[in-house]
C-alpha cells in the first residue's frame, strides 16, 4: 500500500465519521443508479432483482447499498477500513437488511470469482492513481463478477468541481487542488474522454457503454462518465 493510500484511507473514515456525526451523511442514493436499475436506460436490465447479488465497491455511508437491498438485491460491498464496512452494516441492519461488508479495494476485493451479478462501482474507481492500478481495478472488478454479469460504474468527468485547481500531472493523472476538500495534494487518475474509456475497458469487458451527466448546482458542476459493461 502506497503512502498516499494509507493516508486517504484514514482520511475517508475521518470523513464518514463526521459525516455522520454532523448529520452531513448523504441519507439518499445517487439518483441516476436509482434510474439505471429501475429504468429502461440499459438493455436486457431485469425488472426483477429478487435472490439476485450486487457487489458495491467502496459504499461509503451505504446510501446506495440501502437501495439496492429495498430492490431485493442481495447486497456485499467493500471498504477500506474496518470501520465504515461496521458502520454499513449497522445502517443496512437499522433497515432490517442482512449485508456483507468486507474490507477492500479495487484492486483487492475479498471475493471469489465469478459471484456477482452486478458489480457498482460508484465514484471510487478513480482513486487508482496510476494506469496500471485502474487497469488491475478494472480486472479485479471482472474476476468476481459472474460471466453475463454487470457492471455500473460513475467516475469523474473533466468539468467536475473536484478538477478546479488541479494539477495536470499527465498520463491522465491530477493533483487536487481545492482548498476547502480533503483529498488536497491528493493524486487522481481521471478519463479525459468517452475515447479513453473504451481504451482501459473494452480489453477487459463487453458492450461497454458510456454515459454522461452534467449537472451545473450554482456553485458547482458536477460533471460524471457512466459507465455500464457486460463480463
Ligand atoms: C466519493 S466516495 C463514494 C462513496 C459511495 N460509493 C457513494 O457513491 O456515495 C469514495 C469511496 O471510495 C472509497 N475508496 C477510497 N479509495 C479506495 C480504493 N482504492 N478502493 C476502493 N474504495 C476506495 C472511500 O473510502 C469512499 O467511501
Amino acid at each position: 500500500m502506497t503512502q498516499q493510500s494509507k493516508t486517504a484511507f484514514k482520511d475517508w473514515a475521518d470523513y464518514y465519521r463526521q459525516a455522520s456525526a454532523s448529520g452531513e451523511a448523504l441519507a439518499y442514493p445517487s439518483e441516476t443508479l436509482v434510474r439505471l436499475f429501475k429504468g429502461k436506460y440499459i438493455t436486457g436490465m431485469p425488472r426483477d432483482f429478487h435472490g439476485l447479488s450486487v457487489l458495491d465497491v467502496g459504499c461509503g455511508g451505504a446510501n446506495n447499498a440501502l437501495m439496492m437491498a429495498r430492490l431485493g438485491l442481495r447486497v456485499f460491498g467493500t471498504e477500506v477500513d474496518e470501520s465504515l464496512c461496521r458502520e454499513a452494516r449497522d445502517i443496512l441492519a437499522s433497515q432490517g437488511f442482512e449485508a456483507d461488508f468486507r474490507v477492500g479495494t479495487n484492486t483487492r476485493l475479498p471475493f471469489d470469482d465469478d459471484q456477482f451479478d452486478f458489480l457498482v462501482s460508484w465514484n471510487v474507481l478513480h482513486y487508482e492513481n496510476t494506469e496500471p492500478d485502474i487497469v488491475a481495478g478494472l480486472q479485479e472488478y471482472a474476476r468476481v463478477l459472474k460471466p453475463g454479469g454487470r457492471l455500473l460504474l460513475s467516475t469523474t468527468g473533466p468539468d467536475h468541481a473536484i478538477l478546479k485547481n488541479a494539477r495536470t500531472l499527465g498520463g491522465h493523472r491530477y493533483q487536487i487542488g481545492r482548498e476547502d476538500d480533503f483529498r488536497k495534494g491528493e493524486i487522481y487518475f481521471y478519463f479525459d474522454s468517452p475515447a479513453y474509456i473504451h481504451f482501459y475497458f473494452d480489453p477487459v469487458f463487453h458492450q461497454v457503454q458510456v454515459g454522461r451527466t452534467h449537472d451545473r448546482l450554482f456553485n458547482d458542476t458536477l460533471d460524471w462518465f457512466i459507465v455500464t459493461a457486460v463480463k
